[in-house]
């Protein structure tokens, strides 16, 4: 990523950079200012209870990915002297055909709602394509309007299928936008990282 990555935010200057293995104490602080109903959006189960090792687990496994299978992206403002992700989006590949990968996207509370997680979004479909992604799949909760928005302004064909609360996303992001198999779940083997 380069200089045009910038985006100002509420004074701060944020850059975007694929996250790094410096970053595993900064994942943890992010995590920890997440509000419960943020948090709750994004991993969907109630996580008062997540013990702190497994936090520092994940935060360990997110920022030492394996980049053939993973990319995670992340936005960083400088505060209080140090650096602060404020944002992560991340993707893991499908471990059978690898043309489709599962998404997310997180944005620390102070800064939902002013672009960002459609910027950071952008980027990662971006990243997506440039390892041969076709198909982006979200898992979201039924009520979550804010991302199913979200998705929908992206301008991409996207197949929503909706069961029991929660739903599938499927947005194709092939160039022409027909890629047939997009809509098949890929077999990621699902874990709980920021
Ligand atoms: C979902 C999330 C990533 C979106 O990021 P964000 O920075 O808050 O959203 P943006 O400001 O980029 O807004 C994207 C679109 O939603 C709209 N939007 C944003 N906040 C909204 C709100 N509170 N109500 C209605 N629409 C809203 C924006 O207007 C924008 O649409 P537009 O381009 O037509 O103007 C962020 O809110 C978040 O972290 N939520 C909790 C975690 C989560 O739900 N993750 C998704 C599961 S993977």
């Amino acid at each position: 990523m380069n200089n045009k990555d910038l985006m100002q935010l509420d004074g701060y200057d944020i850059h975007f950079r694929l996250i790094c293995s410096e970053d595993h104490e900064r994942l943890i602080r992010f995590y920890y200012k997440l509000s419960d109903k943020t948090k709750f959006l994004r991993f969907q189960f109630n996580t008062a209870n997540i013990p702190k090792v497994r936090v520092h687990k994940e935060a360990a496994f997110l920022c030492n990915l394996d980049r053939n299978t993973h990319n995670a992206i992340v936005a960083i403002i400088q505060r209080d002297n140090q650096e602060e992700i404020i944002g992560v989006a991340r993707f893991v590949r499908d471990s059978e055909t690898a043309s489709a990968a599962e998404f997310a996207v997180v944005v620390l509370d102070e800064f939902q709602s002013k672009g960002l997680g459609k910027k950071m979004l952008l980027k990662l479909i971006d990243a997506a394509r440039k390892m041969g992604i076709n198909c982006l799949l979200g898992y979201l909760l039924s009520y979550n309007d804010v991302m199913i928005h979200l998705i929908k302004t992206l301008n991409l064909k996207t197949k929503i299928i909706n069961f029991r609360g929660q739903i599938e996303a499927y947005i194709d992001i092939s160039q022409q936008g027909t890629d047939k198999s997009c809509g098949k779940k890929p077999k990621t083997g699902r874990e709980f990282t920021f």
